[in-house]
């Protein structure tokens, strides 16, 4: 048998697969096809410290090998996600993550000291937002801007704290280095790509937003080598997403430098992909005669 577990700073999981924000809500409709214990963790969706109704449709356009959204963070809010959604995803078994998307460092930190006092098992600060007191520029796409914000957090909490960047910046490794000198005890990568789908016919953009964000298998080479520089520049743990469909996607994810992995679209195509995902990582670990499956983290070797 392949020893699963998987460590994240002082977090243990059970295993390296961790359901993506966005993708899993807060669990609820996804219980009827999984056994959601055997999960190594799920993320809520993101969260913001006023419920939102999330922006018009269409707010998903399928594209090549991959899908567009501008869902636009809908939400219950803060206050309602520790009062319902937090206690029911407590009871699943697995571990839980609040992923949290304020609009401005206040917020933010207002989110953050609220959930400390919660028994949630860590925070994923979602870095993708627009920082509306900065000109709306994303939190994540300036280094200073990450070291501010991710202190700001870090001084108000003492859960896990995990710092989701975005790939929409030029050095994604500045980006993990600022989020790991703050403080964060991980950094998710990556976050959606921004992107552009058009109705040719009525010559408007697919979406109500205009732009999206591009997820999926189109984006996974993208996100695989955002992972491995990433583990070439800092310390903590990285956590690997974009574009992972199966185990095998998984496993490179972790040659790469990932210490766990995350699945998102897989999630809207198969609701069981994440118990797949699992059962397929440990069957080639147990194939290639692995002991642990943290042993791939890093194995990859470059030409
Ligand atoms: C419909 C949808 C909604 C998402 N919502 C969030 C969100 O609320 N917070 C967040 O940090 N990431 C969100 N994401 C990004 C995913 O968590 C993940 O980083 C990204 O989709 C790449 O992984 P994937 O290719 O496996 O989907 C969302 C993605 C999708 C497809």
């Amino acid at each position: 048998m392949v020893n699963l577990s998987v460590q994240i700073g002082a977090l243990t999981l059970k295993n390296p697969v961790i359901a993506a924000s966005g993708t899993f809500g807060f669990g609820r409709e996804m219980q009827q096809w999984n056994e959601l214990s055997e999960l190594g963790a799920i993320c809520s969706k993101g969260l913001t410290l006023n419920p939102r109704l999330g922006n018009d449709p269409p707010r998903v356009a399928e594209t090549t090998g991959g899908l567009l959204n501008s869902v636009g963070l809908q939400n219950p809010g803060l206050e309602a996600f520790i009062a319902t959604e937090l206690p029911f995803m407590k009871s699943l078994g697995t571990t839980i993550i609040a992923n949290i998307a304020g609009h401005s460092l206040a917020e933010n930190v207002a989110m953050a000291e609220q959930l400390d006092a919660t028994d949630v098992d860590g925070i994923e600060l979602n870095l993708s937002c627009p920082n509306v007191s900065q000109g709306c520029m994303a939190f994540g796409s300036s280094a200073p801007m990450i070291e501010e914000v991710v202190s700001a957090v870090r001084a108000k909490t003492q859960k896990p704290l995990w710092v989701k960047l975005t790939p929409n910046v030029t050095s994604i490794a500045e980006m993990a280095l600022a989020a790991e000198a703050a403080g964060a005890d991980a950094v998710s990568l990556i976050n959606t790509l921004l992107g552009l789908a058009i109705d040719r016919k009525s010559r408007r953009p697919v979406l109500r937003n205009n732009t999206g964000g591009l997820s999926g298998p189109a984006i996974k080479p993208v996100a695989l080598r955002m992972v491995w520089d990433v583990y070439r520049a800092i310390r903590i743990p990285i956590i690997g997403m974009g574009g992972i469909m199966n185990g095998e996607d998984g496993i490179e994810f972790m040659l790469a430098g990932a210490t766990a992995i995350q699945v998102g679209t897989a999630n809207l195509i198969s609701p069981t992909a994440c118990h797949d995902v699992i059962t397929n990582m440990s069957a080639i670990a147990q194939t290639e005669n692995m002991a642990q499956i943290s042993q791939y983290t890093g194995l990859l070797q470059p030409w």
